[in-house]
């Protein structure tokens, strides 16, 4: 299938790990240049120089934390002046934070709460304001939003991740209509439990702490948790569901929630 992505600029915050990582590789396969975005510039450094050797299409690494509204205007000021990108036609919010603490979330002090709710709730609405004026009106514009299973059900411990994801789920409907007379599509991806690096670590030991291995570990919280498909993904079936969001063959799905979750809103614990 012709996605029609050659030549495009894609834009990948959480670029440097993970599902975001597995999606600026996808679109530089695509042919479609690529601005990497994360706070870490040593981690993008890495990813940059693995898709230019490989793919060889202009790649630009931006170091930038989203919750810092001067780093999010200068990474725009990047691209706009950069002479191999200058506009925008894809962006992908995808910058979180793995769930660092696993005691109750309910009694966490203000700012912790705060904190977390800084990357995704606002912090993709800021990326996706400044980012607006780089982006064409020509029916080629794309936003899609990386947001989770824990803004459907309950995720224990996430209340602060499900609050983001909840709330951006809505937003995506909200800004599809916002934005259609300006051609872009806004849609949301929902992943369920997806093989990144920190997953990888937090299946290791949770495996260890009960005494299983890691394999024995998955297959029961698959059970547990409803994952009919009774394993969990790797980030690359995300990513293809995002490059195809972004291409021309998506261009009548809009403020759409589209679930790569193993079909755990399915069934019911
Ligand atoms: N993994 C899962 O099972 C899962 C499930 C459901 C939803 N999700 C969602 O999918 C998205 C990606 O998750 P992931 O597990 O692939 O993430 P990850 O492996 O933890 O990677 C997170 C990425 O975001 C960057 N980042 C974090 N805070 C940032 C900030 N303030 N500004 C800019 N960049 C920032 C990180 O780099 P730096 O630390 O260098 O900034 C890194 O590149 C997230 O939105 C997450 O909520 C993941």
């Amino acid at each position: 299938m012709e996605l029609g992505l050659k030549g495009r600029v894609a834009l990948v915050t959480g670029a440097s790990k993970g599902i975001g990582k597995a999606t600026a590789i996808s679109f530089a396969r695509e042919g479609a240049k690529v601005v990497l975005l994360a706070r870490t510039a040593a981690d993008l450094e890495v990813v940059a120089r693995e898709i230019s050797s490989e793919y060889g299409v202009p790649v630009l690494p931006i170091a930038c934390d989203i919750t810092i509204a001067d780093d999010v205007k200068r990474a725009v000021e990047t691209v706009q002046n950069h002479p191999d990108f200058g506009r925008l036609h894809v962006l992908v919010n995808n910058a979180g934070s793995a769930i660092r603490r696993q005691d109750r979330q309910l009694l966490w002090e203000d700012d912790d709460w705060r904190a977390d709710l800084e990357i995704k709730m606002i912090g993709y609405l800021r990326v996706i304001r400044d980012f607006l004026p780089l982006m064409p009106r020509d029916g080629t514009g794309r936003i899609i939003n990386i947001t989770g299973a824990a803004g459907i059900s309950t995720w224990s411990p996430a209340l602060t991740h499900g609050l983001n994801n909840a709330a951006l789920n809505h937003g995506t409907g909200y800004l599809a209509q916002d934005l259609v007379a300006e051609k872009i599509t806004v849609n949301a991806v929902i992943p369920g439990l997806i093989a990144t690096e920190w997953r990888q670590y937090w299946a290791e030991n949770a495996g260890s702490a009960t005494g299983v291995s890691r394999e024995e570990f998955l297959e029961k919280f698959c059970k547990e948790k409803g994952i009919i498909s009774g394993r969990w993904a790797q980030p690359q079936e995300v990513a293809d569901v995002i490059v195809f969001l972004a291409s021309d063959r998506a261009s009548y799905i809009n403020g759409a929630k589209i679930m790569v979750d193993g079909g755990i809103h399915v069934n019911a614990r």
